[in-house]
């Protein structure tokens, strides 16, 4: 007995050791290819995110203006729209820039941040899922909202009663709109719709500063970008590599004020033997 645990533990960390080596692989991926990633995205969040993008060695570019898209977009390397602090022209921007990102095959990346706080939200959400993002990451509450609703009119689950999981809803958004979906949390979940991985990684101190959620859905549009023929992959390793710099910050900080500094110091400086340890990437599936 104790013989077989001791096997299925040595399993376990053979798979988290994969995965941490895949990580490192695209995190240098980023570093050499440097991806344009263009931000459609909250006021708040925009300081923070374009910083995460550079500390993680992408390229980030706030480009919103309707009259610019047709000719950014098309030499952005992937594209991340937040709806943070939406309005009716800047949704305008957010459907010309992503029906190009898809016309051109560029990924691109959807976060619907407190999707159902008002029907307008929920409208241009799903919306927007229907110009096939490559990513949707939010948390559980906003990925239950969309997943319900993309059902249609009265076959969507009541999330206030808790019916759904957070799991099952992603996976059933997975399958229905084509896109690798991402739960933050706790433990972030990812899937393909078939596959589903948990990633261990992160402090809860994070969540205490505004635009962690949106900084690392940027980051995820960087990993897509540079690692184009694996991007469920990708997805995962960019959510691990973010928790680890937040961990890494987390031992100098005092408080989200200066953990934000650190983890940006730590996502910069982040280097392989640290990031093999730390990486906790395991199958949740099969
Ligand atoms: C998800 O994010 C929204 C918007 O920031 C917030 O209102 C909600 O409480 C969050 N839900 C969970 C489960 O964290
Ligand atoms: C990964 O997470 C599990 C569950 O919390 C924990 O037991 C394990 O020590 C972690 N591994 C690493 C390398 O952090």
């Amino acid at each position: 007995m104790e013989e077989k645990q001791r096997a299925a533990e040595e399993r376990g960390e053979e798979e988290r050791k994969g995965w941490a080596r895949k990580a490192w692989e695209s995190i240098r991926a980023v570093r050499e290819r440097s991806p344009l990633v263009q931000c459609i995205t909250n006021f708040v969040s925009m300081d923070l995110m374009a910083n995460t993008l550079l500390a993680g060695g992408a390229s980030p570019a706030m480009v919103h203006c309707l009259q610019e898209i047709p000719d950014f977009t098309p030499h952005a390397d992937s594209l991340c729209i937040n709806i943070g602090t939406l309005s009716p022209d800047w949704v305008l921007s957010m459907k010309a820039s992503a029906s190009l990102a898809a016309e051109k095959g560029r990924p691109w990346v959807l976060d619907p941040v407190a999707v159902s706080a008002s029907d307008f939200r929920m409208t241009v959400c799903l919306d927007l899922v229907q110009l096939r993002p490559t990513v949707i990451r939010g948390n559980a509450s906003e990925i239950m909202a969309l997943s319900s609703a993309s059902l249609g009119p009265n076959k969507g689950v009541d999330s206030s009663h808790g019916t759904m999981d957070a799991v099952e809803a992603a996976r059933s958004l997975a399958q229905r709109s084509g896109a690798i979906v991402a739960v933050s949390g706790a433990v972030d979940v990812i899937t393909d719709g078939q596959r589903v991985v948990g990633v261990r990684n992160g402090v809860a101190m994070m969540q205490r500063i505004t635009a962690t959620g949106c900084a690392v859905t940027a980051l995820i549009a960087a990993f897509v970008a540079a690692n184009p023929s694996n991007p469920f992959e990708a997805t995962a390793c960019s959510l691990s590599i973010f928790g680890v710099a937040g961990e890494l910050g987390m031992d100098m900080a005092k408080g989200p004020a200066s953990l934000r500094m650190h983890m940006i110091d730590s996502l910069h400086g982040l280097d392989e033997p640290t990031l093999l340890s730390r990486v906790n990437i395991t199958s949740l599936s099969g």
